[in-house]
């Protein structure tokens, strides 16, 4: 892989976008090592979450490449919107938890990957953003879906016709960010996060991330009956006798095999 680096350990993977020369802004190689690299790592069960960032100090992703995009014709512009979808799709719906560690700029393309991760945690100097339209594009990563669907179809529109950046504070006060700490810490925080998600049975996770993905793309009585579903699929593990085993021998350190 030229453009990602990848270290795992401890049942997390740690995954990094390594072009700090561009602020790890996302060309189709990087797009096509992403989907390589997540296809991998979504069939090993020894990894149960993947934190992303990027490399450097001073960026997450700072966008789609622009020196690429700027002689790319229509076509070439669809090709990689589409690898993109493919490679964050995969983020999105891969059975472990993904959070991105935001540790910059997180523009464009780099607000929308953050945003196919299951949680996003900034660092104080974070920046958020979608300047596309000032670029005489549209955001063509999923910022128009994913964003309305996180923030609110108001608050999305402001930020894509503006092209305003906004702080990590402010977009943690509209559910952008779900935390925000010192870029010293985020890693830290990121891990320490990962190992209360570890604590808790792997399966079950996996199948509340696919009922929470899921539900919310349909109407509520459908997701009802989804969750409903699932609820009951994971009465057939081995890990839902263990916790709740667990419980009523009052012991708190519990087996889950992810089965
Ligand atoms: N693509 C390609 N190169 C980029 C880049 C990008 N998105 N962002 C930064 N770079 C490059 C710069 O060209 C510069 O390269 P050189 O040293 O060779 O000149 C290097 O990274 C450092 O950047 P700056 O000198 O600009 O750093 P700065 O501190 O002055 O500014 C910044 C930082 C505000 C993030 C600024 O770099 C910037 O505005 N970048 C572009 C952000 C952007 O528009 N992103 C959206 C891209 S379009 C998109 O993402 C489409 C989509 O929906 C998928």
């Amino acid at each position: 892989m030229n453009n990602l680096l990848l270290e795992i350990e401890n049942g997390i993977a740690l995954l990094t976008i390594n072009r700090p020369k561009s602020l790890n802004a996302l060309n189709s190689e990087t797009l096509s090592e992403l989907n390589t690299c997540l296809r991998e790592l979504e069939g090993n069960t020894d990894v149960k979450v993947v934190i992303l960032t990027g490399s450097g100090e001073k960026a997450f992703v700072a966008g789609a490449d622009i020196s690429e995009m700027v002689n790319a014709t229509p076509a070439e512009g669809r090709t990689m919107g589409l690898l993109a979808k493919e490679a964050f799709g995969r983020l999105e719906n891969m059975p472990q938890v993904t959070i991105a560690a935001v540790n910059g700029y997180a523009l464009g393309g780099g607000c929308e990957i953050s945003m196919a991760c299951d949680i996003r945690v900034a660092s104080e100097n974070a920046k958020f953003g979608q300047p596309e339209c000032g670029l005489g594009i549209l955001p063509g990563f999923g910022g128009t879906q994913r964003l309305a669907r996180l923030v609110g179809k108001g608050r999305a529109k402001e930020l894509i016709f503006t092209c305003d950046q906004i702080s990590a504070e402010d977009a943690y006060r509209m559910g952008l960010a779900n935390h925000v700490v010192p870029q010293a810490e985020l890693i830290d925080y990121c891990k320490a996060m990962a190992g209360r998600i570890m604590k808790n049975g792997p399966f079950a996770v996996a199948l509340a991330k696919q009922a929470i993905n899921t539900g919310m793309d349909t109407d509520l009585d459908s997701g009802l009956k989804l969750e409903a579903n699932l609820f009951g699929l994971s009465f057939s593990t081995e890990d839902k006798k263990e916790g709740m085993t667990a419980f009523l021998e009052k012991r708190k350190e519990k087996h889950f095999i992810g089965k």
